[in-house]
C-alpha cells in the first residue's frame, strides 16, 4: 500500500483508475488542474464543474481530493514563453496539450510533497505522447518519485472500462460514448480518434466545440488590436487567461484556428491530430508580425531556427530542460522590443494581420517608400553590388558558374 496522487480530470478512464488504485489498497489523492479548458467554451460554470470533479473523487474513495487554480500560471510560466518563441509544432500546432502536461506534472510533485506521496500516477496510455512529457517533467523536479502509468501496464478498452464502472459504482456521463478523444486547455482543444483515424476523411461538424461552422460565421470581418507591452499581449487593457478566453470567443466564432495536422509523435508513430486553438492562431500571428516589424533580418533567420527548436521540445517531453530555459533568456533578449499594436482581421476562419506599428519599428518609411521623400541613397547600391558579387565575379572567369 502507498499514498498516491493521481493526475484525475473525472473522466471515465481516470474514474476507474481512481478506483481500481483505491481496490488495491492504496490512498489515492485526486489532483485535478483548472487550465481554462471551461472558460473557453463560452459562459460554463468552471468552478461548479471542478467542484463537482472533486467531489466525484471523494464520492469514488478517495483519500483527498484537491482542485488547483493554475490558469494564470498555466499563461505566465507556459503559454506566455511559448508565445515568445512563436511555438507551433510542424509548422502549425500551437502544443496546446504538451505545454500542459510539465505543469501537471509540476502540480502532481507538489501536491505528492504536500500529502507526503511517495508514488505519482496519471492515465496516460502507451501510445501517446503525454505519458512521455509527465513522466520526464516529474523526473526532472523530483527523480525520487515513483510514477505510474496503470493503463499502461494494463490497458483499458472502452467497453471494459464501462462494465467496470457499472460493477463498481463509478458513475458513467452520458459522454462516455462520445466519437472523440479530447484534450482541452486555455490554449487549445485537440480532438482526436472515431472518424478521425482516416486522414481522408474531413474531419466533421461535430468534431468542433469553440469555432463555427462555415454556413454560422459571421457576414462582416471584426477587426481587433492587439496590444504588446514587452511581450505581453493584451485586448482593450484585459490580459493573461482571461484576455485568451476573449481572444478565443472573438475569433472562434469567425471559425479561426481549425487545424488538420497529420502529426509525428514522440513514440514513433504517425497519427492524425485535429485542433481548435483561435486564440493561439490570432496571438502567434500577431507576436510574428511584430517580429518582423522590430527585429533585424539576422535576429529573425537566427530567432525562426531557435523558434522550431523550442517547439520541438515542448513537444517532446523535454520542457523541463536546460536548452529551453536557455531559449527562454534567448527570447527575453527580444521582450523590450515585442512592444507595439497589431491590427488582426478576422474573417471566414483567417486571421490576417492588417496593420502592425510600434515605438521599436526598425521599419523606416522615408527609406522604403517609392514616392516622394526618398532617403535611400541608390548611388551607394551600385559599390554595394559590385563587392558582393564578387566571388560570382572570380568564378564566372574560371567558367565554373552554374549554367541556365
Ligand atoms: N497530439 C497532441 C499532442 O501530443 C494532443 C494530445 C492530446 N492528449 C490527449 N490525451 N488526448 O500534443
Amino acid at each position: 500500500m502507498s499514498r498516491i496522487v493521481l493526475a484525475y480530470s473525472g473522466g471515465l478512464d481516470t474514474s476507474v483508475l481512481l478506483k481500481k488504485l483505491i481496490i488495491a489498497g492504496n490512498e489515492v489523492v485526486a489532483m485535478t488542474a483548472d487550465l481554462g479548458e471551461s472558460d473557453a467554451r463560452a459562459g460554463q460554470g468552471a468552478a461548479a464543474e471542478l467542484e463537482a470533479v472533486r467531489q466525484k473523487a471523494l464520492a469514488l474513495g478517495a483519500y483527498d481530493a484537491v482542485v488547483i487554480d493554475a490558469r494564470e500560471r498555466f499563461m505566465n510560466e507556459y503559454v506566455l514563453p511559448a508565445l515568445a518563441a512563436n511555438a507551433l509544432y510542424e509548422g502549425v500546432y500551437p502544443l496546446s496539450a504538451a505545454l500542459s502536461r510539465p505543469l501537471i506534472a509540476a502540480l502532481l510533485v507538489e501536491t505528492a510533497r504536500r500529502f507526503h506521496a511517495d508514488t505519482v500516477a496519471h492515465g496516460c496510455t502507451g501510445k501517446g505522447n503525454d505519458q512521455v512529457r509527465i513522466e520526464l517533467a516529474v523526473r526532472a523536479l523530483n527523480p525520487s518519485l515513483t510514477v505510474r502509468a496503470p493503463l499502461r501496464e494494463t490497458p483499458l478498452s472502452r467497453p471494459d472500462a464501462i462494465a467496470y464502472a457499472a460493477e463498481h459504482g463509478v458513475p458513467v456521463a452520458h459522454s462516455a460514448a462520445k466519437p472523440y478523444s479530447v484534450d482541452a486547455n486555455l490554449w487549445g482543444r485537440s480532438i482526436e480518434a472515431g472518424v478521425l483515424e482516416d486522414p481522408w476523411a474531413e474531419p466533421p461538424e461535430d468534431a468542433f466545440a469553440w469555432t463555427a461552422a462555415p454556413a454560422k460565421r459571421p457576414r462582416e470581418p471584426d477587426e481587433v488590436v492587439i496590444h504588446f507591452e514587452e511581450g505581453m499581449p493584451s485586448l482593450s487593457g484585459v490580459r493573461g487567461a482571461v484576455l485568451v478566453a476573449q481572444v478565443n470567443a472573438l475569433a472562434g466564432a469567425h471559425g479561426v484556428g481549425r487545424i488538420d495536422l497529420i502529426e509525428d509523435r514522440v513514440i514513433g508513430v504517425k497519427s492524425r491530430e485535429v485542433y481548435e486553438a483561435p486564440a493561439a492562431t490570432v496571438l502567434i500571428a500577431a507576436h510574428k508580425a511584430l517580429e518582423r516589424i522590430t527585429l533585424t533580418r539576422d535576429e529573425l533567420r537566427f530567432k525562426a531556427v531557435a523558434d522550431q527548436r523550442y517547439a520541438e521540445l515542448a513537444y517532446d517531453g523535454l520542457w523541463m530542460s536546460p536548452l529551453r530555459g536557455a531559449l527562454d533568456a534567448f527570447n527575453g533578449a527580444f521582450s523590450r522590443r515585442i512592444t507595439g499594436d497589431v491590427r488582426m482581421r478576422l474573417y471566414q476562419g483567417s486571421a490576417a494581420t492588417a496593420g502592425v506599428r510600434s515605438p521599436y519599428a526598425l521599419y523606416d518609411e522615408a527609406l522604403a517608400t517609392y514616392g516622394e521623400g526618398d532617403a535611400f541613397d541608390h548611388h551607394a547600391a551600385g559599390g554595394f553590388i559590385r563587392c558582393y558579387g564578387l566571388p560570382l565575379d572570380r568564378v564566372a572567369r574560371l567558367s565554373l558558374a552554374v549554367k541556365a
